[in-house]
């Protein structure tokens, strides 16, 4: 079995646009439904499951009915309180639908809605040949790294260091198997998916991504996703 998650368990905060950022409108169109609509292009997927916050999912539901009506590839679970809650609800809806030992997730910010079919189609490639699989781009600026307030503490070297996006995939079962194992400590240090596979050792392929495929996160992403448009 292979799932998409299209992670929209947030509330977009620093969007600050008064409601959860998936609702926003980017070319008179929901940002949800903008990466719905890709995921729906790529044939291999079994299911796409939408998550949203709790108080949202009526919403979410009637918004993919409104888009996508009597569409049953497309499914609305519950988001979780962080977004590898939100994962893991995700996996357990597979586990659920009883998948087979090598299903294969791919999670994808929803608010990345420039992602191509290619590089979604890569991704399960890489999660199929390699157990976990992520996009990244180059880091363009030097990075300073600061654990006290505005006081340099480290320069990491540029030439190694990557802006981790999303496709992000894998395998279900390696996941839930390494998740488990994890103690409380590092369940709370977890602010990434791909972490986990890190930390007990597994190899993460890491592919190519876009520049184009950044997550509309600030209010200055909606006026260059706007203008991307009207290019
Ligand atoms: N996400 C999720 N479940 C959560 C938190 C986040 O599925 N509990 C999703 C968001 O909806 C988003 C993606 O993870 O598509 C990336 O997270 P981020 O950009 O941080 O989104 P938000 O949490 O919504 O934004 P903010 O941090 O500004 O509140």
């Amino acid at each position: 079995m292979i799932c998409a998650a299209l992670l929209a368990g947030g509330i977009g905060t620093r969007l600050k646009q008064g409601k959860p950022k998936q609702f926003v409108n980017i070319n008179n169109k929901p940002i949800l439904v903008h990466s719905v609509e890709t995921f729906l292009n790529v044939e291999e997927f079994d299911k796409i499951i939408v998550s949203s916050p709790k108080e949202y999912i009526d919403k979410t539901n009637e918004l993919i009915e409104k888009y996508f009506p009597q569409n049953d590839k497309i499914i609305v679970i519950e988001g979780g309180a962080t977004r590898n809650g939100t994962i893991l609800n995700s996996i357990h809806y597979m586990k659920n639908q009883n998948c087979d030992e090598n299903s294969i997730l791919v999670t994808h910010d929803a608010s990345r809605i420039f992602v191509s079919e290619i590089l979604i189609k890569n991704s399960i490639k890489y999660a199929i040949e390699v157990g976990a699989a992520s996009a990244v781009i180059p880091a363009t600026d030097v990075i300073f790294e600061s654990k006290e307030e505005e006081k340099l503490t480290d320069i990491p070297l540029r030439k190694y260091l990557y802006h981790a996006q999303t496709p992000q995939s894998f395998n279900i079962d390696n996941f839930l198997e390494i998740y488990d194992d994890l103690s409380e400590e590092e369940i709370d240090k977890l602010d990434e998916a791909m972490m986990i596979f890190y930390l007990r050792g597994y190899v993460v392929k890491l592919f190519s991504g876009d520049p184009v495929n950044f997550k509309i996160t600030h209010p200055f992403d909606i006026t260059l996703a706007e203008a991307i448009f009207k290019n």
